[in-house]
């Protein structure tokens, strides 16, 4: 039985390369990639996987051109319309992460509601990141742990880890990039510590089941050694 990754996040990135490529303005793109995301859930289902990340729009992001943003406000409203209610049929339990204060109220209700509808779901857990950033993570995880007023000696990676996004999920075991660029752009800093990465010039849009296939069986082939000796992990004595 091959090893597969409980937990797969994911740089969606390459949207706007995509639809350059077509001679089309970058919303385009950004519309396509919106119905990529069908792709990367259903393959999630099919492995049986238990939880998806999926990194839509980071801190950074909010920088782009006022239309390229207000674009994806848009599509991302557009999406909490249309998809959340065959995914709770579906058993997909749906949470954000990110700062939230940062959309508009309209959004911040449906992200809400989705989590509501979905709370009891249990067939994959979607983690959907906007205006995320892994340092604001940090940040935010340092300031809930502070008004507990720890003692120094309470401020342990443990404690500051239960404050962190996606504290009750086990860590991602594999990062996809698709776009070609192979760096971390402020995704899950913390929680990413040991998490195997795959790269992949495959422009968002153009995610197929069997890249992630692909993405998956290079994953099973890995060795994780969380810093031990490869004689350590198959149990060998030194
Ligand atoms: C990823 O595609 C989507 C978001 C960051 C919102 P990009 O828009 O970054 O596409 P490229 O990287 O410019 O091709
Ligand atoms: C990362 O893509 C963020 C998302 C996919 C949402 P970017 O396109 O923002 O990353 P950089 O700027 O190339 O590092
Ligand atoms: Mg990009």
């Amino acid at each position: 039985m091959p090893l597969l990754p409980q937990h797969i996040a994911v740089i969606m990135d390459g949207n706007g390369r995509w639809a350059a490529q077509r001679g089309s303005v970058r919303s385009i793109g950004h519309r396509a990639g919106a119905k990529a995301v069908q792709v990367a859930i259903e393959f999630c289902l099919e492995q049986h996987i238990g939880s998806l990340t999926l990194f839509a729009f980071s801190s950074e992001n909010w920088n782009r051109p006022p239309e390229e943003v207000s674009t994806l406000m848009k599509l991302f409203l557009r999406m909490l319309d249309t998809e959340i209610e065959e995914l709770h049929r579906r058993g997909v339990r749906i949470r954000f992460i990110g700062q939230r204060s940062d959309f508009a109220p309209e959004i911040r209700e449906k992200m809400a509601w989705a989590e509501a509808l979905s709370a009891g779901n249990s067939t994959l857990n979607l983690n959907i990141a906007g205006s995320y950033g892994g340092r604001w993570d940090i940040v935010n995880a340092c300031r809930a742990l502070l008004a507990t007023a720890p003692a120094a000696e309470d401020i342990t990676e443990a404690a500051l880890g239960r404050f962190m996004a996606l504290a009750d999920q086990p860590e991602p075991d594999l990062l996809i990039r698709t776009g070609g660029d192979c760096r971390i752009s402020n995704f899950l800093l913390w929680q990413m510590a040991y998490t195997e990465f795959w790269f992949t010039p495959t422009l968002w849009p153009d995610i197929t089941r069997e890249v992630l296939l692909q993405a998956v069986s290079d994953f099973a082939g890995r060795e994780r050694r969380f810093g031990l000796t490869s004689a350590q992990v198959h149990g060998e004595q030194a």
